[in-house]
């Protein structure tokens, strides 16, 4: 979710302004792609690197992230979706951890559609960790080396048994991938849009959903094995 400054700045107004606009663009995309069936969503809402914004800001930014976690719950309960934390939540403001804690505890038996917000998330940090829970679990003996593979790999990250995006939708232009789901995004369909995060609402994700269903994805192989496997 990339733009809001700039967004704001278009319009004379403050960067805050700005994220406050993308909130609504937050719950508009929620809404569609719980209508549409999308079964995972994950909202990159702010990484690790964020921190060194200027701490007016990023206090804006969990005021408006309680915000939204008090306004959606109902919303949350209602369509069965599924509130799961992506990153080093510990490091939150500590009302803002235990609100977040509370909405993933009261929507986690919710199986309709997970949405996956991640919070003072990196990529990287992210792998360290996975490697590091890993190491653990071959010193305690509860895994061995041999058995450390691209699956169980997975297993030890955020994301666990999630499957792996099949879309990624970067907003405002940029084409960067800014230390996302590095692991996760090995085989995503990459799409850019150059509208800024608070003007992308459903005409600009139905566009993109278009973009992508007209993608061959081949993981690898030929379009000849893959014409078989699909059909
Ligand atoms: C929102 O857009 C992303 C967040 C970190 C919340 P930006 O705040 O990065 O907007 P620009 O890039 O300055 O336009
Ligand atoms: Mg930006």
């Amino acid at each position: 979710m990339d733009g809001n400054g700039r967004w704001a700045q278009e319009r004379n107004l403050s960067r805050i302004d700005g994220h406050r606009a993308g909130a609504e663009s937050v719950r508009t995309i929620v809404r569609a792609c719980r209508r549409i069936g999308i079964p995972v969503l994950t909202l990159y809402a702010f990484s690790k690197e964020n921190w060194q914004r200027p701490s007016r800001e990023v206090q804006a930014l969990w005021r408006l992230l309680r915000d939204y976690l008090k306004s959606e719950l109902g919303e949350m309960m209602e369509n069965n979706i599924r509130l799961n934390a992506l990153g080093d939540i510990d490091e939150l403001p500590r009302n803002v951890n235990r609100l977040l804690r509370d909405v993933m505890s009261k929507t986690a038996t919710n199986n309709e559609m997970i949405l996956n917000l991640a919070l003072s998330y990196s990529g990287r940090s992210e792998i360290i960790r996975a490697t590091q829970r890993l190491a653990a679990a071959c010193v305690a003996q509860q895994l061995s080396p041999v058995e450390i593979n691209e699956s169980t790999f997975s297993a030890y990250l955020y994301t666990g048994d999630m499957p792996d995006p099949d879309l990624l939708i970067r907003t405002s232009g940029e084409r960067r991938i800014s230390n996302f789901l590095l692991w996760q995004t090995a085989y995503t369909e990459l799409y850019v849009s150059p509208v800024y995060w608070p003007d992308f609402r459903e005409p600009q994700l139905m566009e993109a959903l278009e973009d992508y269903q007209r993608r061959e994805r081949r993981f690898g192989r030929t379009r000849e094995q893959r014409a078989k496997e699909v059909w």
